[in-house]
């Protein structure tokens, strides 16, 4: 019984992945002085004037400052020099036109002058609003395009066929919109087009992989996140296909390794994420494009393991990135090659120890070898890492022994997260070496010793989690110089930590001004790197986000993503003694508050109403006294309040927020009277004494779990909201396009 109460009365961090890949774009400004054609600039004006630009109108300029400029009047008269145009040197017709991120708001319709623009050879209109147009067909008039960039613009309905006119194209973007229907087959027709990229649609049907056949140009398609099927018909795949440098096929419902990739010799990014391929990695797959490969991702599928023997280290001479989280992989752990930046094995069925050899990754930035079966004491060497090492993740192994033992000032590390191992004797005080830390979690293992109070002087340092182990003894803060200076969730419960509740670790949150703190920033790591590709770069950029398991309004959940400005105190059963100081109420900005299981023996704080943003506060299991402060209906946002199984007196407040707490939120507190309990006020019995442990038991009282996880207020004001509760497959933290190095100057016709 006591073991399932330890278990639920926690919070813990874990790790998440977050993924977004963006793009860099670098302009090559004109400087023409041709004068435009008189049609072309109208056509341009009306062009702009079909929409309104998004905002307000004071932010108007801010937000398309290109589009301002356009006016018939004065110098400014030629097209040709407004931004965002460039005209042919030659013949001065329009022949480029980018209004990407301009914040256009509006449909384009099939009578729209854009399609006078019959020049044209590049168009850029991603990132607007077309508010769900369709693309019309007249958009075939533009024969000449080569570059048609109409990503993340809000257009629905099906690709247009008269698009397939366009065969010019050399780069197709239209990823992160809404169009629908599958693939127009005649896309056959254009056969210059190189990067085919329709990622994050709701396209839908079948794609035959050989109808691809013959666009020999093709050196990227992607077609993830949709809802296609995949057909890949091996009558066409051995030589013939194109020669591809990236392919992602997230989401296109796979269910076995396409053999076709052994032929690709030239791939530089590879993801089959989020399929359905079962089964063993073939042996051929570590050996297919040894040289090139940078992004190798078999992440979210149903893979068991590996055919033959894994090489060590991995054959990819230059992989950046390696992702196989999800999927059910038993066997030892592979080990990526030194280039490796990040490095993604979580929730998996590895074993073994982890070898030697994963010390040779000395680029490595950030490395997730969590839920998994890793067993034995960690390499020594981990420490070793290079500078480049940001986040470390092995939560929720079988690791045991001591955790390394020197860890050298100067690394970058941000987050760690060892918890749920058995990792076992004191910590290193060397880890107050690691300047730059935000999180660490170290969270059920046995760790047996005093309060690590010297973290106090990590300046970064948000996130401290140690419950469920052995730390045990007064908490004691010897020197005025450990101040936790930006730490805003503890989690000290379930040790054996005596004395006084430690609120004095909080004490410069009286002093710091929270207000300015954005509710959407979200405690995270995020990096970067750029593949480049003949005149195209991949831009990646990560962001790896804290996630966080929490016993919050009695209910245990986990987070996907933790908003930096959440405070959380968890303090839960350890043999904390004494009273609940007034001075918690200097705590203004806390929004989570538990001190259940500990031997408390003050009245409830007044102070406490100045918790103006607590959603919860459980002080449930201690020895209070006295009444329950009338105050405490101040609290809008408490939705969750639970005393029950103290010795308190008296009313029970109402009003507010109060009247949605049930009596389990109140049991076991035989002075109390009034509703929600039964007892009624006026026909009180003298308190029974609640019946004494002795001190020496592990907790302070006998008690049904139950009681802890069924309290549960139901607020009717929604204050914080820490984060998304975790959705398995959610392709939201997902994504990216592709850039161009640069945008060619101008082109003769
Ligand atoms: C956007 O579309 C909606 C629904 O079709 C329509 O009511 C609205 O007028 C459109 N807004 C603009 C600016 O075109
Ligand atoms: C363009 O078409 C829309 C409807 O599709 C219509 O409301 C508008 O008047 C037309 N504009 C011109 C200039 O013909
Ligand atoms: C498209 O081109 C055809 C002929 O080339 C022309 O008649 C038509 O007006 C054009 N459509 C638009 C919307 O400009
Ligand atoms: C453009 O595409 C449409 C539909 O696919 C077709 O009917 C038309 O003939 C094509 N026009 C040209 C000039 O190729
Ligand atoms: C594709 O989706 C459309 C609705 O958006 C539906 O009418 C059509 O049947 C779907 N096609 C397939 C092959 O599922
Ligand atoms: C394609 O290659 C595979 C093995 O790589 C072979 O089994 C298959 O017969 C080949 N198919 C054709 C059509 O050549
Ligand atoms: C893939 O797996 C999911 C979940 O197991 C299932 O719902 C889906 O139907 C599968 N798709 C295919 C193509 O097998
Ligand atoms: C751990 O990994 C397994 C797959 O091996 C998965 O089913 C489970 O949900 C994962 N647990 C967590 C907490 O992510
Ligand atoms: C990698 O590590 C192993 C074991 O620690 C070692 O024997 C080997 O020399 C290392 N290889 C390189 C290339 O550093
Ligand atoms: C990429 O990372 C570097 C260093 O980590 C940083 O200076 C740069 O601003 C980042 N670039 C982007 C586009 O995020
Ligand atoms: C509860 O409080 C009453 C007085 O209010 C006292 O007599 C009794 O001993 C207390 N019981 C415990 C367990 O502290
Ligand atoms: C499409 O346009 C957006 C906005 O300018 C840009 O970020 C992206 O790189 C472009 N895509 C390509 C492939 O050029």
């Amino acid at each position: 019984m006591e073991s399932s109460f330890l278990c639920i009365m926690f919070m813990r961090v874990l790790f998440l992945v977050s993924l977004f890949q963006l793009i860099v774009l670098t302009h090559s400004s004109p400087s023409i002085q041709s004068l435009c054609h008189v049609d072309e600039s109208s056509a341009l004006l009306q062009f702009k004037n079909s929409f309104s630009i998004k905002g307000s109108e004071s932010s108007d300029r801010l937000a398309c400052p290109k589009i301002a400029s356009w006016t018939l009047d004065g110098q400014n008269s030629d097209c040709c020099s407004w931004d965002g145009v460039i005209c042919d040197e030659d013949t001065g017709h329009v022949i480029e036109l980018d209004l990407s991120s301009c914040n256009l708001y509006g449909s384009i319709n099939s009578n729209s002058s854009l399609f006078h623009l019959v020049h044209l050879q590049r168009l850029n209109l991603a990132f607007n609003n077309f508010n769900y147009s369709q693309i019309p067909s007249q958009v075939g008039n533009l024969s000449r395009l080569t570059y048609l960039n109409l990503s993340s613009s809000m257009l629905s309905g099906e690709i247009p066929f008269t698009l397939m006119n366009l065969t010019k194209l050399t780069f197709l973007g239209l990823s992160s919109n809404n169009f629908q229907g599958p693939i127009p087959s005649s896309i056959v027709h254009l056969y210059n087009l190189e990067v085919l990229d329709v990622y994050n649609n709701n396209l839908n049907g079948t794609v035959e992989l050989c109808m691809f056949l013959n666009m020999k140009s093709l050196g990227m398609l992607d077609l993830s996140h949709n809802e296609l099927s995949l057909l890949i018909d091996e009558t066409c795949t051995n030589a013939t296909l194109p020669k591809f440098y990236g392919l992602d096929f997230a989401a296109c419902n796979l269910i076995e390794f396409p053999n076709f990739l052994k032929n690709q010799d030239g791939l530089q990014w590879l993801s089959l994420a989020y399929n359905n391929i079962t089964g063993h990695i073939p042996e051929w797959m570590w050996h297919i494009s040894k040289e090139s490969l940078r992004v190798m991702d078999l992440s979210f599928n149903f893979l068991t393991g590996f055919d033959g023997q894994v090489p060590i280290p991995l054959p990819w001479t230059n992989l950046a990135i390696l992702d196989l989280s999800s999927n059910q992989l038993e066997g030892s752990l592979p080990i990526p090659p030194s280039s490796t930046l990040r490095y993604n094995i979580p929730n998996n069925k590895l074993s073994g120890r982890i070898s030697q050899w994963i010390c040779n990754m000395t680029s490595i930035q950030m490395l997730d070898l969590s839920n998994n079966s890793l067993s034995g004491s960690l390499p020594q060497c981990l420490n070793k890492f290079g500078d480049s090492l940001l986040v470390l993740n092995l939560q929720k192994n079988k690791l045991e022994g001591s955790i390394p033992q020197t860890w050298a000032k100067g690394t970058q590390l941000r987050m760690i997260n060892f918890s749920e191992n058995k990792f076992q004797n004191r910590l290193p005080t060397s880890l107050a070496n690691l300047m730059m830390l935000e999180a660490i979690d170290l969270g059920v293992n046995q760790f047996n010793d005093s309060f690590p109070y010297w973290f106090g002087n990590l300046p970064n340092l948000m996130v401290l989690c140690i419950r469920s182990n052995k730390f045990n003894g007064p908490i004691v803060i010897p020197n005025a110089e450990y101040k936790f200076p930006n730490l805003r969730v503890l989690d000290l419960s379930n040790n054996s930590f005596s004395g006084k509740l430690p609120l004095e670790i909080f004490q410069n949150w009286k002093y710091r001004d929270f207000e300015n703190e954005s509710p959407l920033t979200y405690i995270h790591v995020k990096t970067n790197f750029t593949i480049p590709k003949g005149s195209w770069n991949y831009h990646l950029s990560y962001d790896y986000n804290y996630s966080m398991e929490i016993t919050n309004k009695g209910m245990n959940m986990v987070y996907q993503r933790v908003q930096e400005l959440f405070r959380g105190i968890d303090m839960s059963s350890n043999r904390f003694e004494g009273e609940i100081p007034e001075s918690i109420g200097d705590l203004k900005v806390l929004h989570l508050f538990n001190v259940s299981n500990n031997f408390l023996s003050s009245n409830i704080p007044f102070s406490l109403e100045n918790l103006a943003g607590l959603e919860s506060l459980d002080l449930s299991l201690n020895r209070l006294l006295g009444e329950i402060p009338q105050q405490l209906t101040q609290l809008n946002f408490l939705q969750y309040f639970n005393v029950s199984y103290n010795n308190l007196t008296g009313h029970i407040p109402s009003g507010q927020q109060f009247n949605t707490f049930q009596n389990n939120s109140f049991e076991g507190n035989s002075g109390l009277c009034g509703s929600p309990l039964t007892n009624n006020c006026d026909t009180l019995l003298p308190p029974a004494s609640i019946s004494e442990n002795s001190e020496d038991s592990d907790s302070p009282f006998e008690f049904d779990w139950k009681i802890v996880v069924i309290g549960y207020g139901f607020g009717t004001v929604v204050g914080v909201i820490i984060g998304h509760v975790v959705t398995a497959r959610n392709p939201d933290w997902l994504r990216k396009t592709f850039g161009m190095k640069q945008l060619g100057r101008r082109h003769r016709n």
